[in-house]
C-alpha cells in the first residue's frame, strides 16, 4: 500500500456520484434503524453521516484525513472512544484501505454496544484486484464474505445478515477521482473486462449487519 494524500482528493470524494447515492446505502440507513447514535468510520465525504442524521440519528464522524473535515481525525486501527460509545458503528466502502483490517475491526466492535454495519467492495478476483491497484494504490485488498465473517467473528461480533449489492457508477470520474489516466487507465479497463460497459463500472459490494455483545 502506498500512502496517499486523501485531503487532496476530499472534493471529489463530496461531489462521486459512486459514494453519494446507492443501494448499500439505503442499506446500511434502514439496518441502522431505531437506534439513537452512531460513528461513521472513514467517512470520507460524509456520506453515511448524512443520511444517518437525515433519519435522526446523532452523528460523528472519523477520518485520518484532516481534508475530510471529519469530527474527529484518527484511523480505524486506533479509535479515541470509549468501550460501548455508539449504538451503530457504521463504515461504508473503506475497509480495502486499511493497513490492518483485524484491528480496526476489533476497534470497531470495541466501541459498539449494539450493531457494527459494513459495506465494502467484495472480492472478484484477482484481475479486478490489479485494476484497483493501479487505479489507486492506496488499494490494500478487497475481502471474500467468508474473510469478513472471519474478522468479524474474530472480534466477537455475531454476523446476522449479509447481502450482495451491484454498484454501478461513471467509470470516467472513477479513473479521474484517482488520477489514472492514458496507459495506465487502458490497462484497468482491460483488467475489469465487461464489467465496464456503456460507460459505467460495476462492481459487487457486500454489506454486513453484525451484532455487538453477543
Ligand atoms: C472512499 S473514502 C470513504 C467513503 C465514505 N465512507 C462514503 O461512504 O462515501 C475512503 C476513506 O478512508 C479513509 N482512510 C484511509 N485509510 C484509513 C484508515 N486506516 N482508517 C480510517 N480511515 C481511513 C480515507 O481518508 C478516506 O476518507
Amino acid at each position: 500500500m502506498t500512502s496517499i494524500d486523501w485531503s487532496a482528493r476530499a472534493d471529489a470524494y463530496v461531489e462521486s456520484d459512486a459514494h453519494r447515492e446507492g443501494a448499500d446505502l439505503e442499506q446500511l440507513v434502514a439496518w441502522a434503524g431505531g437506534a439513537r447514535t452512531a460513528l461513521d468510520v472513514a467517512t470520507g465525504g460524509g456520506h453515511v453521516a448524512r443520511r444517518l442524521r437525515e433519519a435522526g440519528l446523532q452523528v460523528v464522524t472519523c477520518d485520518p484525513a484532516p481534508g475530510m473535515h471529519p469530527d474527529v481525525i484518527c484511523r480505524a486501527e486506533s479509535l479515541p472512544f470509549a468501550d460501548g460509545a455508539f449504538d451503530v458503528v457504521a463504515c461504508r466502502t473503506a475497509a480495502h484501505h486499511f493497513a490492518d483490517l483485524a484491528a480496526a475491526v476489533a476497534e470497531m466492535a470495541r466501541v459498539s454496544c449494539d450493531r457494527v454495519l459494513v459495506v465494502d467492495t467484495v472480492f472478484m478476483g484477482d484481475e479486478v484486484e490489479q485494476a484497483e491497484a493501479l487505479r489507486d494504490p492506496s488499494h490494500v485488498r478487497n475481502y471474500t464474505e467468508a474473510e469478513w465473517r472471519a474478522f468479524l467473528e474474530g472480534a466477537g461480533l455475531a454476523v446476522r445478515e449479509a447481502r450482495l449489492v451491484r454498484h454501478t457508477f461513471d467509470f470516467a470520474s472513477w479513473l479521474l477521482r484517482t488520477g489514472c489516466a492514458g496507459e495506465e487507465a487502458a490497462h484497468v479497463e482491460a483488467l475489469l473486462g465487461e464489467r465496464v460497459a456503456g460507460g459505467t463500472l460495476t462492481l459487487d459490494k457486500l454489506a454486513i449487519r453484525a451484532a455487538a455483545g453477543a
